[in-house]
């Protein structure tokens, strides 16, 4: 860190509320009503903190509609500053267990929103689990997939409830997830409140027009989502822009089936995908496509496809050679 960088963020840790608040952002994603409700001070205080903190490099905001979501950096060296010195914190000064406890209380309230939700849409998903052979099964062909080094940043486009970034979460630095419905990443945030998923970030975005310069990501993932989209091949061309050399996008969705009920009741615009429409528009968005995966259920099968962008630089080695196998990146 430069020292006037180092500066700036020992500055914004050093004021009583700020403390509070950067001891509140490293536990959870919160909104400023969130935090008002929590620290019990006025709205244009916090805002006024929140500018500093974010002015030193320690937060990132996430606008949500009309609510902005804040949380403490991940990854990058202000962060790790901000939770190393919150390590010599006294775990039960009074003030500190105060806001843990009032952070439960806006925990568990997000919990039983998202319980409530499922429950309407229960029956729904339910219905389309049906057709097709176990989650469980489907997950464990991602983790496959992945690459068997830790990852650095891995985003996961349409995330819905977060469970991508839950089975993910363990073996990444940093995960982001996006989704354009409000009401979903409610469900992701109660999903990811927890020790357990606190490098965890989500941002309300559509996947065809994605709020991150190119070259982000490590990897990218996209689960049971392109079947909803207009242009799926306007996502696939943003994911691969996202990607770093030698990143990896994993696409999961149907092959084609005839079961128009998911066109009728549940919004699909396309009916699954051909192995040779998905792979051209990953070669499209300049990435080397793999051997797609099938996993046949008892009315849908589930694909798995993934693309690899090449190296930026390429030597006259590699421009001679044949496409090259992505088992080799594991
Ligand atoms: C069937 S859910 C899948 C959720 C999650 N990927 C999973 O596997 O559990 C599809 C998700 O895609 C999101 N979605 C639909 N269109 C989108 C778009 N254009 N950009 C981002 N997300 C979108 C929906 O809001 C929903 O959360």
């Amino acid at each position: 860190m430069r020292h006037e960088a180092f500066l700036e963020a020992l500055r914004g840790l050093a004021e009583p509320t700020r403390l509070r608040l950067i001891a509140l952002l490293a536990e959870s994603e919160l909104s400023v009503t969130d935090m008002v409700e929590i620290l019990g001070q006025s709205q244009p205080r916090l805002s006024r903190h929140l500018k500093l903190l974010c002015d030193a490099g320690l937060l990132e905001r996430a606008p949500e509609g009309v609510h902005v979501f804040f949380r403490l950096v991940s990854g990058d060296a202000a962060g790790q500053l901000a939770r190393g010195l919150l390590a010599y914190l006294d775990h039960d000064d009074p003030i500190r267990t105060l806001d843990r406890q009032r952070l439960a209380a806006i925990q568990r309230n997000r919990a039983v929103s998202a319980e409530s939700y499922f429950q309407r849409h229960a029956a729904e998903w339910d219905a389309i689990r049906s057709l097709h052979i176990p989650e469980g099964e489907v997950e464990r062909a991602i983790q496959k997939l992945l690459p068997k080094r830790r990852i650095g940043d891995l985003l996961d486009i349409g995330t819905g409830t977060g469970r991508m970034l839950q089975l993910c979460a363990q073996n990444v630095d940093r995960a982001v997830g996006v989704d354009t419905s409000r009401e979903m990443l409610a469900v992701a945030r109660a999903n990811l409140d927890g020790p357990d998923y606190r490098n965890c970030a989500l941002r309300r975005a559509p996947a065809e027009k994605l709020p991150f310069a190119d070259g982000s990501f490590d990897v990218v993932l996209s689960h049971m989502v392109l079947h909803f989209l207009a242009e799926p091949e306007l996502a696939i061309a943003e994911a691969a822009r996202v990607l770093r050399a030698r990143g990896r996008l994993i696409l999961i969705d149907f092959a084609p089936h005839d079961a128009t009920v998911l066109g009728a009741d549940h919004a699909h615009r396309w009916p699954g995908f051909q192995d040779e429409r998905i792979i051209g528009w990953l070669k499209t968005a300049g990435l080397v496509a793999g051997r797609p995966v099938s996993l046949p259920g008892s009315g849908l099968t589930v694909k798995l496809w993934r693309g690899e962008r090449p190296e930026l630089v390429e030597t006259h080695l590699s421009a001679n050679r044949a496409e090259p196998n992505l088992e080799l990146f594991q």
